[in-house]
């Protein structure tokens, strides 16, 4: 051990820390599949997390276990410890190491929301906002004086907050801000479900979300009573609908299957079972499903269909008892429904 040079050994040790980082970030299969452009870019920032966490694990977990060992106390030696008082060069050196580690983590993340859209929200539609007031301006030119005087309050209330544009969430990737979305769905989040719309198909409402393959999809979303969040892990896309504050989520989907769509904010009694689906289609398939949809809503004049189509869709929760709304998970537990209490579910907050 005396022969050989203590720079050697770090050496070698750092080498060897490096590869096993590498190896561990880039085999740590935790993350599901990916299924859009998104998930790449954020897989990468994940998986360069992983190799920076497994590396400082094993140095500092490495160092505590080493010097454990090196320096534990000899048997019968009851004497004081050595005096050790700071020391400036290593407290700059561990202070340095993390701060370059965490600015660096944050440029990275910073491009990989900007790649995702994080940066071009409403963009679009910001877009034909600006034209509408050059549109007032030409308007102003040629407007008698006594009209003129409203238009600065007409403006003001043009350029404030706007229902209808999302200023949170995620826009078009970068260079495709000029175009509009392939396919458009207004997604609403409630207490306990997501229900989807096609404002393109005739207001097509469905309780899965049915998209396209390689398009441009844009969802708005929007919840009727707190706050909810949208969450598709195979996408690695979450964004919270929000009362009142329409937001945004643009994405492309690239890989035809089903995947979960999961509520990801705390909701109430039953936000664990806020779920839904994403069903990614090839464009054949896509346009094979919206026709039979508009076929099936076309027919809903007659009572079956509409009572298929009604059980198809979420169930408004605040009208069904608490034996009601658990009744199709009861038997899946084994209780009968006549032994789950029979009061309003909404009513009281007691242990739920
Ligand atoms: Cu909706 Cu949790």
């Amino acid at each position: 051990m005396k022969q050989i040079p203590a720079s050697l050994l770090t050496l070698v040790a750092g080498i060897v820390i490096t590869l096993i980082s590498f190896w561990v970030g880039s085999h740590n299969n935790l993350l599901p599949i990916q299924a859009s452009t998104a998930a790449p870019a954020v897989d990468s920032i994940f998986n360069v997390m992983v190799i920076i966490g497994t590396a400082l694990f094993i140095i500092v977990e490495g160092a505590i276990l080493y010097f454990a060992i090196r320096y534990r106390r000899p048997k019968d030696d009851d004497s004081d410890g050595v005096p050790l008082e700071g020391n400036l060069q290593l407290e700059i050196f561990w202070t340095a190491i993390p701060a370059i580690i965490v600015i660096g983590l944050g440029v990275y993340s910073v491009d990989v929301y900007r790649e995702m859209g994080g940066l071009s929200v409403g963009e679009h539609a910001m877009h034909s906002s600006m034209m509408m007031g050059q549109a007032s301006s030409t308007l102003v030119a040629q407007a008698p004086s006594d009209v003129v005087s409203d238009v600065p309050t007409l403006l003001a209330d043009a350029s404030d907050d706007d229902a209808s544009t999302a200023k949170y969430g995620f826009g078009a990737a970068p260079g495709a801000e000029e175009q509009a979305p392939d396919v458009v769905v207004n997604v609403t989040g409630m207490q306990f479900a997501w229900l989807y719309e096609y404002p393109n198909e005739d207001d097509l409402m469905t309780a899965e979300l049915h998209i396209p393959v390689n398009k441009d999809v844009q969802l708005n979303l929007e919840a009727t009573d707190v706050i909810h969040s949208f969450w598709v892990p195979a996408f690695r896309l979450k964004q919270d609908a929000i009362p009142g504050k329409p937001t945004q989520l643009r994405f492309v989907a690239t890989r035809p299957g089903t995947y979960d769509v999961v509520c990801a904010e705390l909701c109430g009694s039953y936000h664990g079972g806020m779920r839904s689906e994403v069903i990614v289609h090839t464009e054949e398939e896509y346009q094979e499903w919206l026709v039979e949809e508009m076929e099936y809503a076309m027919g809903s004049n007659d009572e079956g269909a509409i009572a298929s189509a009604s059980a198809a869709l979420p169930v408004d929760t605040t009208q069904l008892s608490t034996a009601e709304y658990l009744a199709p998970y009861s038997e899946e537990w084994g209780v009968s429904p006549t032994h789950l209490p029979q009061h309003d579910h909404h009513s009281g907050h007691h242990g739920m």
